[in-house]
């Protein structure tokens, strides 16, 4: 069987009646940015399947413009922390408390660029609610100009060493409820977070249900507060996006100019002169993470930095290639805390792989672009449709049958197949 039908298998096995879960066993719902990427994978085979991927993830939408990271539709045992752990969350459907990276406008509009009327129909059907998601991210997690996060969890990229000078200047709660892990027990613990860190993880949970879920009460004085490169990155890419759509719908864009600005002018916060790098940064300390990651490249995708910064993030980009056989690993390789199978401890990651390549191509970087995608199709094609990859093997990590990898796989054929007719 050819790779491109056992994607469309995975996708449909996944398939759980208009939206699709991450795989079985260890992500038994519905997550957010996971359904924007598999929206442009089954895209390629079923358009009207794809755009309920989309519709069923913004039905999870909360009253203040949040599309929370997991909406749970049942009430799995297998999984923790579920929704009686999160508590009475403020959406129409149990769900988290948190968000995830706003994929999800740049998507619509990749999904919806042909100009035909019902493109533009599609648009002006979920154009509200990604106004309001963006809103959101500007209005209840800006900090002093600067998106800001208050959970690992929040930017897709749970255990990443960047992560560690926030979680340092933070204790777990003394009265944290008693819990059972569910994640160790579907995948290897060597490949998953520590216990310092999921009971710092679920620290800020409980938090999140102190305040009732207040969101800026969550992000002014939450444990944790850090400024992400990933989210960053996305939203100004996904805002600009968001503007293209307002054009196209007669729509006003002057709230969207000044979020734009705004991100423009952040994009230096983030920039860690001593590595030439884009880290993230504890907002209430200053400090900067020590290490390259995976979304340090999305300048590109985000079209934002300066040509020196640009400059030197493919300094690093080289310097890594250079290191591992399969870019774009997660952390970097000469950091002490590089762990090529442990989740966003080193592992390449396909999503990540899709928007670093994308933006590379886009801004001329066209061969660098090419190994990032081309190392990601190797790594499938030597072992699956894997969650993550060890950077230094290609052997998949932590899930089997993955929607998002067989998403980013088919999404990258049909592209071929249609520039192979051009
Ligand atoms: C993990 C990943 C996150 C993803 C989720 C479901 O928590 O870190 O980015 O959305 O799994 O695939």
């Amino acid at each position: 069987m050819s790779l491109t039908q056992k994607a469309i298998d995975i996708l449909t096995k996944n398939d759980r009646g208009g939206y699709t879960i991450p795989t079985s066993g260890l992500y038994p719902y519905q997550w957010n940015w996971d359904s924007a990427f598999v929206a442009l994978g089954i895209a390629t085979y079923d358009f009207t399947r794809a755009w309920s991927e989309i519709t069923t993830l913004i039905e999870g939408q909360w009253p203040d413009g949040m599309i929370p990271s997991i909406i749970f539709r049942s009430d799995d045992p297998d999984y923790f922390p579920g929704p009686s752990r999160w508590g009475n969350t403020l959406g129409p459907i149990p769900s988290t408390g948190i968000s995830q990276p706003p994929v999800l406008a740049t998507v619509v509009r990749t999904l919806t660029d042909n100009a035909t009327a019902q493109d533009k129909a599609r648009r002006a059907e979920v154009y509200d609610a990604l106004y309001a998601s963006h809103k959101w991210f500007h209005e209840a997690r800006t900090v002093a100009g600067i998106v800001t996060t208050v959970h690992p969890w929040e930017t897709g990229r749970d255990n990443c060493p960047e992560w560690n000078i926030g979680l340092d200047g933070m204790t777990v709660a003394p009265d944290l409820a008693p819990y059972t892990r569910m994640d160790n027990k579907h995948s290897d613990p060597k490949f998953r977070p520590s216990q310092e860190q999921y009971d710092k993880f679920l620290t800020i949970v409980q938090f999140g249900q102190s305040v009732g879920w207040d969101q800026r009460r969550l992000t002014d004085e939450g444990p944790f507060l850090m400024a992400d490169p990933n989210i960053h990155f996305v939203l100004l890419r996904a805002d600009k996006d968001l503007r293209a759509m307002a054009v196209d719908l007669g729509k006003p864009t002057d709230e969207i100019d000044g979020w734009i600005d705004k991100g423009e002018a952040a994009t230096d916060y983030l920039w860690n002169d001593d590595l030439g790098a884009f880290t993230a940064r504890d907002v209430r300390t200053g400090q900067f993470s020590g290490g390259f990651s995976n979304c340090s490249a999305l300048c590109f995708y985000a079209d934002s930095g300066t040509p020196e910064q640009r400059a030197k993030t493919l300094e690093n980009m080289e310097r890594i290639a250079a290191r591992v056989d399969y870019m774009l690993p997660s952390w970097d390789p000469d950091a002490a805390d590089f762990e090529p199978q442990r989740y966003w401890c080193g592992p390449l990651w396909p999503q990540m792989n899709y928007m670093t390549a994308l933006g590379l191509s886009e801004q001329g970087e066209n061969a660098m672009a090419e190994r990032v995608r081309a190392d990601l199709c190797r790594a499938i094609e030597q072992s699956g449709f894997w969650e993550c990859f060890n950077p230094v093997t290609g052997e998949g990590c932590v899930s089997s049958q993955f929607s998002w990898t067989a998403a980013v796989w088919l999404s990258w054929q049909h592209e071929t197949k249609l520039k192979g007719v051009a």
